[in-house]
């Protein structure tokens, strides 16, 4: 089973998933945990651009560089831990290119189709916490700022998430709770769907 864990920059995404693996794994699961922009040689290429900090973005670029990372990632890392059998948790999936490349309608539908070539997810969640308080925890944890990470640009990609619960892609999760019971009411979905 593949599970999507999506969100803003600094919405707790890897303290989640590290909680929720260690739910599953108590209950016997065998749990894989992955991320994207992957370490593979296109990630590579993504992970210097994100830390430039004054670069200049060209968003079809990005969608295109993220979306081959993507296809690298589930070739060489999703399809081989799937085989093992159990449970293959990624922190970012396609989702993330929807609500970060897709600037507007035309481009949404363009991105959709360079993400056509890798499975959805058979659970994607959003942990939705609002771009105000993310911000103010990625000041606190002192991480460096992206150009992705300022508030206006978190706005938008922030509705473009909400967009994807609506749309049926993604299930919301209030990641203003405490972790235990974000990653409980995440593993409470993958158990019910297990069953
Ligand atoms: P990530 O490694 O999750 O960030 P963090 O540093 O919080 O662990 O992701 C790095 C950045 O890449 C993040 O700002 C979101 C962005 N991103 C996209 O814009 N599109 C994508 O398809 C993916 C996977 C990530």
């Amino acid at each position: 089973m593949l599970v999507a864990i999506e969100g803003l920059d600094g919405s707790g995404k890897s303290t989640i998933i590290k909680a929720l693996s260690k739910i599953l794994r108590k209950r016997g699961l065998n749990v894989f945990i992955t991320s994207e922009p992957t370490d593979g040689p296109i990630g590579k290429i993504i992970k210097q651009y994100l830390a430039k900090e004054n670069r200049s973005r060209d968003i079809r670029m990005e969608a295109l560089l993220f979306a081959a990372d993507r296809i690298w990632h589930v070739n060489n890392v999703i399809k081989p831990m799937l085989e093992k059998g159990g449970i293959v948790i990624t922190d970012r999936y396609k989702y993330s290119s929807l609500a970060y490349q897709a600037m507007s309608s035309k481009d949404e539908k363009w991105v959709e189709e360079i993400n056509k070539f890798v499975p959805e997810a058979n659970l994607a969640f959003f942990i939705d916490v609002t771009p105000e308080n993310c911000i103010k925890r990625l000041n606190l944890s002192k991480r460096k700022k992206s150009i992705m990470e300022n508030l206006k640009n978190l706005k938008k990609v922030y509705e473009r998430y909400l967009k994807l619960v609506k749309r049926g892609k993604l299930i919301r999760i209030n990641g203003e709770k405490d972790v235990q019971s974000i990653s409980g009411e995440i593993a409470w979905f993958i158990l019910e769907k297990l069953s």
